[in-house]
């Protein structure tokens, strides 16, 4: 095949792909936030485009129903080659990104992407959904558009589903339906590849095989009819915001365990094989905590486990917010009428997000403060998902990635959670190989995000390569 004038032309037309991403990341593709709505859909447009000028039979699908519509999915096909019979690889990624504040941290506004130069002389492209996802998908579709440069075949010839979501920062909560609906197509791939993760370090490549799963809950506390004098009524009556407290508090033990009942029978104990093999990653959780401004005493979590053992395999509960009475400036006296709190819980195999939700409700409905009551929301989440380390897809991306870095990359997990990858293993029994590009500095979700021209190339190199070894299997 065509492998090195493929790598040749991109090596060589880097300056104009960076302008690509840029404009794509000029888009603010809020899912979350309806103001945001046109331009979603423009970024889902402007994906759609890219494809098809690399030869896929693309379609931008609305999601959702009449009454509470979704953002579009761009679902793409290549028209195949009689001569591959390899893996149909579903290449994911997402469109949407996170919202940006707060706005006033940031260096350069968000959606006016620059390109900038650090102190280490390293460039990187600088802005919101720069590393999550955008930039990782074009890692994609760039590596596509010079596949068809080359060979005038969209994916070189391999065969190849692409699905691009626009609501995965928001739950993916019209991606379900969407995959039932269309499940007769999807079934034809027989693994899934998702750029939309992290490596080990630079020059420390890495391919994760696992990622935890995530159930996100809202729970208000509803005391008095009114905001009432903490100095008439203090004392007298429940304080949402203390109950409230008083309750969470109780989430965790003294070894840091979720107290909820039933919370760990499902979980898959890890295994002496798999602790070892990530014990000689070397990674260094001391220095991970310094770069975020914390002492090595702050190395907490579940008792008996270490940092990445509770990133990767353990299940871990968090408020993620928490609101009620007075938070303006200066002092205001005030017993609010209610309180209420975001909290999330990150499971594992084989943990099941809407069991986890219920049965966080009904141990607060039996620890309800009295007098007062509660109300619940159910936000959703996603299935957590493993991957087997043998096969030969998963080969391939190994190989993909070992050649395009000079590395051996390392096998790893993450604690993070992208919902679409539990939704086929379970409703299609399709696994999913995360080939991911990001540095754990690159600021995912917060002000200055970024991602490093040298990732971005690294990415290219390794979908290009990637064509080539599956064509090698299929044929
Ligand atoms: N890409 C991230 C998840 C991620 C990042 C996984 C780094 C592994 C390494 C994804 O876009 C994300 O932010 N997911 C959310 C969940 C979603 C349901 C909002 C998360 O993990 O909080
Ligand atoms: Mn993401
Ligand atoms: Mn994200």
């Amino acid at each position: 095949m065509s492998l090195d004038a493929v790598l040749g032309r991109l090596e060589s037309t880097e300056a104009e792909q960076v302008d690509r991403l840029k404009a794509w990341l000029s888009m603010p593709s809020i899912s979350t936030d309806p103001a945001y709505r046109s331009q979603t859909a423009e970024a889902a447009d402007w994906c759609a485009r890219r494809l098809r000028e690399s030869g896929f039979e693309v379609r931008v699908l609305p999601t959702g129903s009449a009454g509470s519509p979704g953002h579009p999915v761009v679902l793409a096909t290549t028209p195949g080659d009689a001569e591959y019979a390899g893996p149909h690889v579903l290449f994911y990624g997402h469109y949407d990104v996170q919202p940006a504040d707060p706005v006033e941290l940031w260096d350069s506004p968000p959606f006016e992407p620059v390109v900038v130069t650090d102190d280490a002389g390293r460039k990187r492209v600088v802005a919101r959904g720069a590393v999550d996802d955008k930039g990782q998908v074009a890692t994609f579709l760039e590596a596509m558009r010079a596949w068809h440069a080359e060979t005038g075949k969209a994916a070189g010839g391999v065969r190849m589903t692409v699905l691009i979501e626009g609501e995965e920062e928001s739950g993916s909560a019209n991606l379900e339906q969407f995959v039932s609906e269309h499940s007769d197509e999807l079934q034809a791939c027989d693994v899934c590849v998702i750029s939309d993760t992290g490596m080990l370090g630079r020059d420390r490549p890495a391919i994760t095989y696992g990622i935890r799963g995530l159930t996100y809950t809202e729970v208000t506390l509803h005391g008095p009819d009114q905001d009432l004098h903490s100095g008439l009524w203090g004392g007298r009556v429940p304080n949402p915001i203390n109950e409230l407290v008083g309750v969470l508090s109780g989430l965790w033990d003294a070894d840091r365990r979720v107290t909820l009942p039933g919370f760990y029978d499902s979980v898959r104990e890890l295994g002496d094989d798999e602790r070892a093999q990530w014990r000689s990653l070397g990674i260094d959780a001391a220095e991970a905590l310094r770069s975020i401004g914390l002492p090595a005493e702050a190395d907490i979590g579940e008792a008996g486990y270490t940092a990445t053992e509770r990133e990767w395999a353990r299940p871990t509960c968090d408020i993620n917010g928490i609101v009620g009475g007075y938070t303006g400036d200066g002092a205001k006296t005030v017993i609010p009428a209610q309180a209420s709190a975001k909290v999330s819980f990150r499971l594992v195999a084989d943990q099941d997000p809407s069991v986890v939700a219920k049965s966080f409700f009904a141990w607060l409905e039996a620890r309800t403060p009295r007098g007062c009551r509660w109300t619940f929301h159910d936000h959703g989440g996603g299935l957590p998902a493993t991957t087997p380390t043998e096969s030969p897809a998963m080969q391939a991306a190994r190989d993909a990635l070992r050649d395009a870095s000079g590395v051996e990359p390392s096998l790893i997990r993450s604690g993070g959670s992208i919902p679409v990858a539990g939704l086929l293993k379970a409703s299609l029994g399709i696994d999913t190989i995360f080939v991911g590009f990001g540095l754990e500095d690159d600021r995912v979700h917060s002000p200055n995000e970024k991602f490093e021209l040298d990732c971005f190339r690294l990415g290219r190199r390794t979908h290009a390569r990637l064509v080539d070894r599956l064509w090698a299997i299929g044929r």
